[in-house]
């Protein structure tokens, strides 16, 4: 499937930035309206090689407004892909509205102006959160039940259920991925590793949840966004793909790969409060997208780890910019013992 203008929200985001990127690089001929809030995830820093690209126009907006949504669609979008979201499971414990009017009812009101406008496909967004929690063993595949655990997993699975009864009862083209962690440049630091190398850095304490064995499956941030465009553009209408780099490390692991690439100590490292209802395992199961698509991820573990440590050591003004201190004062209220 071909598209010549897509609606991409929340890509002024982590993912959606490298999204929005990879997309313009890939396909010449591909135009983008970028819709996002810019909430406190939101930077246009991420999107600064863009500043005069010919096909790629940025709104600030929200994906709850429908008729500045309808209004964009209307300049010949015939795609959308969804990325806005609020995206940090810590936020969602201690404030799930805003989790529930974005994640939940801001993708019913784009489907709805999607459908209104009749584009060819949706592509929504989702996680591998929504599958819940594994024990030590097994994977999650796209025919696992949903039962997911937290504020923010809640949201993105009933959204992602949304976005199945659009395509049941509408008969309405969407398709879903469901992607493990992401690492890379421009996450915001509030997530593990950006996190960690940036206190790491400045000597401060490292603070892992519980016994730091919880376990994530994580992928480097451009290989998600190439499986993004693949199922955007070869996937089958209705289907669910599942995105991952089979690559399952234990928290406590990562943090101290983290600390020998910095050179740092590992007496930095402090064991906190462990996170409410805090899964234990995500591992996911790629084999369908592989299969039917050709997708595969291309960084191993070790390549991305060390460019993305390299980036945020070049990118002081990038981080002193995102960091007001509002987000550490409000952790270390959360997480201290
Ligand atoms: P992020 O928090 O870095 O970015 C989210 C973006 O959405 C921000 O730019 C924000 O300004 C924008 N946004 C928020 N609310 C909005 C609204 N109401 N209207 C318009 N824009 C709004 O998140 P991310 O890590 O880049 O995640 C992007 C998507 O990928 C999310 O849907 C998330 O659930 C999903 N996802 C993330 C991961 C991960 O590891 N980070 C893994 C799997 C799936
Ligand atoms: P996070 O990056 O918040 O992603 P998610 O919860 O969506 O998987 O956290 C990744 C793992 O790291 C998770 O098991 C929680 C843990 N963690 C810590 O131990 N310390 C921290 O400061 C943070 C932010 C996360």
């Amino acid at each position: 499937m071909e598209f010549k203008k897509l609606l991409v929200t929340g890509g002024a985001g982590f993912i959606g930035g490298h999204f929005v990127k990879l997309a313009l690089k890939k396909h010449p001929n591909l135009e983008i309206i970028n819709l996002d809030l810019l909430t406190y995830a939101g930077n246009l820093e991420n999107l600064s090689e863009l500043k005069e690209h010919k096909r790629h126009k940025f709104v600030k907006g929200n994906i709850l407004d429908r008729s500045l949504v309808s209004e964009l669609l209307a300049q010949g979008c015939d795609g959308v892909v969804n990325f806005a979201a609020e995206s940090h499971v810590d936020r969602s414990i201690t404030g799930p509205d805003a989790f529930i009017q974005t994640n939940i009812v801001g993708t019913q009101k784009l489907l709805e102006a999607s459908r209104k406008a009749s584009v060819k496909r949706f592509l929504q967004i989702s996680t591998d959160e929504v599958y819940g929690t594994l024990g030590d063993t097994g994977e999650f595949s796209e025919e696992t039940p949903l039962a997911p655990n937290s504020p923010y997993s809640a949201s993105k699975a009933s959204a992602d259920l949304i976005c199945r009864a659009y395509h049941h009862t509408y008969n309405m083209d969407v398709v879903v991925t469901r992607c493990s962690n992401n690492y890379g440049p421009n996450q915001f630091p509030e997530k593990l590793i950006p996190l960690m190398i940036n206190n790491a850095r400045a000597e401060k304490s490292l603070p892992v949840y519980g016994d730091g064995l919880n376990v994530r499956d994580w992928i480097y941030v451009e290989d998600h966004c190439q499986g993004v465009l693949d199922v955007l553009m070869k996937g089958k209408s209705g289907e669910v793909y599942n995105i991952g780099s089979d690559n399952e490390w234990p928290n406590i692991e990562i943090v101290k790969k983290l600390l020998n690439l910095l050179d740092k100590p590992q007496s930095l490292i402090t064991f906190v409060k462990d996170r409410p209802g805090h899964d234990r395992r995500y591992a996911i199961d790629s084999s369908k997208i592989k299969r039917e698509l050709g997708w595969k991820p291309s960084y191993d573990f070790e390549t991305g780890l060390k460019k993305t440590v390299q980036w945020y050591l070049e990118n002081d003004k990038w981080l002193s910019g995102v960091l007001d201190g509002s987000y550490m004062e409000y952790y270390q209220k959360q997480y201290s013992n």
